[in-house]
Formats: C-alpha cells, structure tokens, sequence
C-alpha cells in the first residue's frame, strides 16, 4: 500500500491540484448545507487520529486542522514544541516510527524542511507539512481555492506578490506553475525566493501555460494585478532580523496607493498573521478589496480535502 504524504504543491500533478480543489469545494458547501450532508461527512474519517507536531507557535493551522478532523468524524491530537522536542529529546525516524504506531496520519510544522522529509521517510502513515522554512503547501492550496471562489478561474489570473521572498512564496510559485496562473513577484534585492524554485516552477509551467516575473521594484509587478498578495516581512525563526528588515522591506508594503496601480476589482490576500502597518496597512487590510477572512477561513476546507485524500491510500 501506498501512502500519500502531501510536502510540496511541486509533487503533485496538475490534475491532482485540480481533485483536491473540486475535493475542497464540494466539502465546502456539503458542510454549509448542514444537515445529512454533515452526517456524511463526518463517516469519512470516523474514528481516524490525526498527530499534530508543532515546532513553532499556530492559530490557523492547530485550529483548522482540528476542527477539519472533528468535522471528518476523526480527532487530533496536538503535540507542543517542548513535548516532543523533535530531533533532541528523540531523533525523528525514532519519533515518526512510535507515531505511525498510534496514529492514522501525522501533520507537522517544522523549522528545516529537511525534518518534515525525514518524517515522511520514515513514518509509516501519511505526512502533511504544515509550514516548514522552506515552503506551506497547505496555504498554498488554499489560496488557489480562495482565487478559484472569487474570480471563478485560476488560469490567466494576474497574481501580484510583494514582500519577502519566503516558504509562502515558494508554495505560490508552485501552486501558480500547476494552475497557469500569471505570477509576478517583487522583492527586495538579496530577499527573492529560492532559484531552483523559481526554476522548477517555470519548468512546470511550460505544460500549464503559467507564467513566472520576478522584479524588485513594487510598482512593476503590481500593475494590472488580479490579485495582489503579501506576506510578514519577518518570518518564524528570523525575529533577530526583524529591525533590519522592517528598513529594507518599507517600499514593499501594501497600502492604498500602491494598490491603486493593480486591476479595481482587485483582491488583497495575506497568509496571516500580519503585521499592521507594515507589510499591509489597516485600511487595505480591512477594506473593501480584502480576502483576508475569506482566505483564513478556506484554510479549514482546503485541508479537509488534504486529509481525506491522504487518508484514502491506494
Ligand atoms: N497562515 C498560517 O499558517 O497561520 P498560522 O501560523 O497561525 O498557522
Ligand atoms: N512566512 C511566515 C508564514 C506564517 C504562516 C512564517 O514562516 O513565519
């Protein structure tokens, strides 16, 4: 039996980027229905655990996921940075072995990305990244189902990036690239996203029709944008840096007047948590032009559609 682990939007194919959407949507609105639609739901991953490993602090990711497992009819239980103290209190193919003999899947948010590949490699159930410094492909698939609800297509979309060249942007360049999406980012010099990442995004989009620009300047990548998107300038792990970085990355925040360069009907997304008043201001953030809740909230249908995937083996 094989299992499915879900690591990187770059491991799928673009049909299984597309299942997991339809996937996600359909759980969306069986949910919303309420009623028996709910019973239903809560068959598919009825008596199913779910090992939630966190090496760094959540809201979005420990809630949706717990509550996606209790609406699936499973449960999760999660496990607090200095509970498992992953890789010192025990090495990780030691601690995915035990798991695996406990739980039906493991999620986990880690600093090297390298932990959540050694996870998967030897956990005998599936793995999900939960956000690693390297990439979150969990946000990732939300915002392609986010995009998808709002503009009704991803192809072609204009998806604008501004800030820092991190995880978030990775899984974006990927999720574009799978999708024919048009990504544009801008970063600063010295910030920008991985290079074999952009690379293997743009090889990828050979056979998707998407398109990848990288520019440092702001105004450039955000004209003309469907949507326009951005993330902390300071992530997990980085806070020694903040200082620095709060000086090199002002140009970059998001704020009325460099939004008025992108598409009117444009939207405005943030991974969350953000940090007012810098990389977004409170008016974009709270204005009429913000996804923000819409996006957070998708994070819950997106992953229930990860997780019963991954729990399906073939
Ligand atoms: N966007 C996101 O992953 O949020 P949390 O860090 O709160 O999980
Ligand atoms: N880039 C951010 C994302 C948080 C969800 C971080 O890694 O801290």
């Amino acid at each position: 039996m094989t299992k499915r682990d879900f690591l990187s939007l770059a491991d799928l194919k673009p049909a299984d980027v597309h299942e997991l959407l339809d996937l996600a949507l359909a759980l969306k609105s069986q949910w919303r229905a309420g009623g028996q639609g709910c019973e239903t739901q809560r068959q598919r991953l009825a008596d199913k655990t779910l090992g939630m490993i966190f090496q760094k602090p959540s809201l979005r990711t420990r809630v949706s996921f717990d509550v996606g497992m209790s609406q699936l009819g499973g449960r999760a239980i999660y496990l607090a940075p200095e509970e498992i103290r992953l890789g010192e209190r025990e090495s990780i193919p030691d601690a995915a072995r035990v798991l695996s003999r406990y739980v039906d899947g493991i999620m986990a948010r880690v600093f090297s990305h390298e932990d959540v590949l050694a996870l998967a490699r030897w956990a005998t159930v599936p793995v999900i990244n939960g956000l690693s410094d390297f990439n979150h492909p969990c946000q990732g698939l939300t915002d392609l189902l986010t995009i998808l609800e709002k503009r009704d297509r991803l192809e072609g979309v204009k998806l604008a990036y501004i800030g820092d060249g991190n995880n978030v942007l990775h899984s974006l360049l990927y999720g574009a690239a799978q999708v024919g999406m048009h990504l544009v980012a801008a970063t600063p010099e010295g910030y920008g996203p991985l290079a074999e990442v952009v690379q293997q995004a743009k090889t990828m989009a050979v056979d998707t029709g998407a398109s990848i620009e990288l520019f440092h300047e702001p105004r450039e990548a955000i004209r003309d944008a469907d949507v326009v998107y951005t993330d902390t300038w300071t992530s997990m792990g980085q806070e020694e840096e903040a200082t620095r970085r709060r000086q090199i990355f002002r140009p970059y925040q998001i704020n009325e007047a460099l939004l008025a360069l992108a598409n009117r009907d444009v939207g405005v997304m943030h991974c969350l948590p953000a940090h007012r008043g810098e990389e977004i201001t409170d008016e974009v953030a709270d204005g009429p032009q913000s996804w923000l809740f819409d996006q957070a909230e998708n994070r819950l249908h997106a992953q229930k559609a990860i997780l019963v995937a991954s729990y399906s083996t073939s």
